[in-house]
């Protein structure tokens, strides 16, 4: 055979995508099922959408987010259309609501989904090409409450996963009508300011000035500190709107934060925006170039449990931070998006969504040892020798199954003694052994390993015998 040259890069993912091994993929699994089942209870559906969908799409939503600017990955197929990878699922999901007639449904629609999303962001601890969310679509209210479903969903599945030190950074972003003179404000006080802005903030200045709010530079941050805030120039409705928000969050005891300079990296947000962070109770491991996202927060201003006071008409106090603060990476965000559909359609429909990134929280549960799942051993070790052993092994193992009782077993190796071995290993209560003879005969050696004991019965009876053995709780 001509030999063939395999260049070492082949066997490598592509930059900053991963392959999820079995132990890292078992919290995963679980973590989904755990969401799944509590946003199930809370009414939410499942929903699926293409991993691809029409570059045309996101862009005029997002025309100046870096997300849609220069995070995503588009392509022109062979066909000729122009496609992309999704960089997050609420405009698909709006699109998939507006092609459905979801609207003609009982409102709201409710809808979860999980997978995979991907963003050409620069790789770092926390932040890859490719990234799991689970997600919380709540469409057609406009209500309060729909905010703080999304969050309770979201915040107690972290707390049921262990992960119940958390702090939600909350804040408005005003609506059509007063966002524009929030929006003139912030222009005047950052073009005072101009020459000490970065270079994407200057061009930020012309497209999108709230996101200077969000830049990671260390002397934009610094600007940041006196820009105006937007709950100053909230009209009577977003003002309400943001009060019952945390009114809804006291009442749940859901600890959190008013970041009055919170904004997003997707354009689409109305009033209510936030952010889940992770205050271990042990720090961990500090990443060696710190990864960066919008925060200027002191830790030790982070109110956490007890909640906050219940605010009066006035604007919340606000909590101003001194310096920045260590940075941390949002385990989930979200917020609402009542403008999002009149951007794809001529209909106006409110929703309100989140998503909880799973990598973050596989992450944290791995590093802080973290046991969600409980491990379970398997009581019984199937030992098979010689060709008819194997084959029969394979009956009974299918046996076993149909009767759900879990059964190990080691069928490419041979010798007894490894198999012996591997038993031993697990230290299960029962060793079957099925040999050549017992394959003939039809029966085989249940051994009792702490006693030692061992008999043969019939196949035919084995599944009876174990179940006997169930009943008497000696197995
Ligand atoms: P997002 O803030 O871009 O929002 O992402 C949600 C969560 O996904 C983040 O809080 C973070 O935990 C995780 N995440 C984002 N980017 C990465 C990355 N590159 N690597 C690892 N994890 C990441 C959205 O995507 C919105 N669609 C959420 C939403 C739903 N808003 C309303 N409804």
């Amino acid at each position: 055979m001509p030999k063939i040259k395999i260049k070492k890069e082949l066997l490598h993912t592509p930059k900053g995508t991963r392959d999820i091994l079995s132990d890292e993929a078992k919290n995963w699994e679980f973590i989904e099922t755990k969401a799944k089942e509590i946003a199930s209870y809370y009414g939410f559906r499942q929903i699926r959408t293409p991993h691809l969908e029409k570059t045309e799409l996101f862009t005029p939503v997002g025309e100046f987010t870096d997300i849609v600017e220069k995070q995503m990955y588009s392509f022109r197929t062979r066909g000729g259309d122009h496609l992309s990878l999704r960089p997050e699922g609420t405009i698909p999901i709006m699109r998939s609501y507006l092609q459905h007639g979801m609207n003609a449904l009982p409102q709201p629609v409710m809808l979860y989904y999980s997978g995979s999303f991907f963003r050409h962001e620069s790789p770092q601890r926390g932040r890859f090409r490719e990234f799991g969310q689970f997600g919380l679509e709540m469409i057609g209210e406009e209500d309060a409450i729909a905010d703080a479903i999304v969050i309770r969903v979201m915040t107690l599945i972290l707390e049921e996963l262990g992960l119940g030190q958390f702090t939600v950074h909350i804040n408005t972003l005003g609506d059509q009508e007063c966002r524009p003179i929030y929006r003139k404000e912030l222009l005047n006080y950052y073009r005072r300011k101009v020459n000490y802005l970065c270079k994407d903030c200057k061009k930020r200045l012309k497209t999108n000035p709230l996101r200077l709010l969000d830049c990671v530079e260390e002397k934009c941050i610094e600007l940041k500190k006196d820009a105006p805030q937007m709950i100053e120039y909230a009209c009577d409705a977003c003002r309400k709107h943001f009060r019952e928000v945390f009114e809804f969050l006291d009442k749940l005891q859901i600890p959190y934060f008013l970041d009055h300079h919170l904004v997003r990296g997707l354009d689409y947000y109305t009033r209510t925006v936030f952010e889940i962070f992770y205050n271990p109770p042990v720090p961990l491991e500090e990443p060696k170039k710190a990864p960066i996202i919008n925060t200027d927060l002191e830790e030790e201003s982070v109110k956490t449990f007890p909640p906050q006071e219940v605010p009066t008409e006035e604007p919340p106090p606000m909590i101003v931070p001194e310096r920045a603060a260590p940075l941390k990476l949002a385990i989930g965000s979200g917020g609402r998006y009542d403008q999002l559909s009149g951007t794809l359609s001529p209909k106006k429909i409110a929703g309100v969504g989140g998503a909880l990134g799973i990598d973050r929280l596989v992450e944290i549960i791995i590093k802080s040892k973290i046991q969600i799942i409980k491990e379970t051993h398997p009581k019984i070790f199937l030992i098979q020798l010689g060709p008819q052993g194997k084959q029969q092994s394979l009956v009974l193992l299918e046996e076993f199954r149909k009767a759900k009782m879990s059964v190990a077993s080691a069928l490419a190796k041979d010798s007894l003694k490894n198999q012996l071995r591997i038993t031993n290993n697990l230290k299960v209560q029962y060793a079957l052994i099925l040999g050549q003879k017992e394959a003939i005969d039809g029966t085989i050696i249940v051994r009792d390993m702490a006693s030692g004991a061992q008999e043969t019965i019939d196949q035919s009876k084995l599944i009876d015998y174990f179940k006997k053995l169930k009943k008497n709780k000696k197995y």
